[in-house]
């Protein structure tokens, strides 16, 4: 096929006069000039394209167990971590569930309390990330007060959100509620539970 090719584009421009040619020639610059730019400008969109789906995994952990699913989901997801620290860190006697006047206890009575997070809880260049998973212990069937805190601290509205937890053994249910109804504008995806994950339940939560 190119032998033919090659043939005809002999007799052709054997039989075609040098101005013609010329003309001929300055097309077909101007076209493959014209192709070079339509593939640089397709290779920027898809660059773009790309920058647009960070992932941001943000999480509190008060004991260290959704520290390691936290860690383990930025892994698998590529993304980048945020540790979400109280100002005021939790003692062992902040977290005695069995005390009604422990901190976590008193927070945890009241919808109103949000507990304050060190350097504020703002992450940086938040409009980059489009995805954010968020993960926390589950205290009294729900998320930690604190969490509330972060999400007011930061411009969430529109954004695909999905929590993960720890637990001893209860499950998302009331957070997820609680969560939609707090701020609606959110994109929220259910909640997961991950009591120790295995690395194909972590590949399939980022998925
Ligand atoms: C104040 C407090 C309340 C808790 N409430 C619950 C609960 O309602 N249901 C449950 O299954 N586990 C509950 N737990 C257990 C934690 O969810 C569990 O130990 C979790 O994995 C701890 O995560 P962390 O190490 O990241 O803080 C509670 C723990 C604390 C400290």
């Amino acid at each position: 096929m190119v032998i033919a090719f090659r043939r005809e584009w002999r007799k052709f421009a054997t039989n075609t006069r040098p101005t013609t040619m010329k003309s001929i020639i300055i097309a077909l610059a101007g076209l493959l000039a014209m192709s070079t730019t339509a593939c640089a400008q397709a290779q920027k969109k898809e660059n773009n394209t790309r920058m647009e789906h960070k992932t941001l995994v943000a999480y509190f952990s008060a004991t260290g167990t959704t520290q390691v699913v936290a860690q383990k989901i930025a892994k698998a997801a590529g993304a980048d971590l945020y540790e979400i620290v109280p100002e005021q860190e939790y003692t062992a006697a902040d977290l005695d569930w069995t005390n009604e006047r422990s901190r976590s206890t008193v927070e945890m009575k009241d919808p109103n309390s949000r507990p304050a997070i060190k350097g504020g809880g703002v992450v940086k260049n938040m409009e980059q990330y489009d995805t954010i998973y968020i993960g926390f212990p589950i205290w009294w069937y729900q998320q930690p007060t604190i969490i509330n805190t972060f999400i007011e601290a930061n411009k969430l509205d529109g954004k695909v959100v999905k929590t993960f937890a720890t637990s001893g053994g209860s499950n998302t249910k009331r957070a997820d509620a609680l969560l939609k109804a707090t701020y609606p504008a959110i994109n929220w995806r259910p909640g997961t539970l991950l009591n120790n994950p295995s690395a194909a339940e972590i590949a399939n939560y980022v998925k």
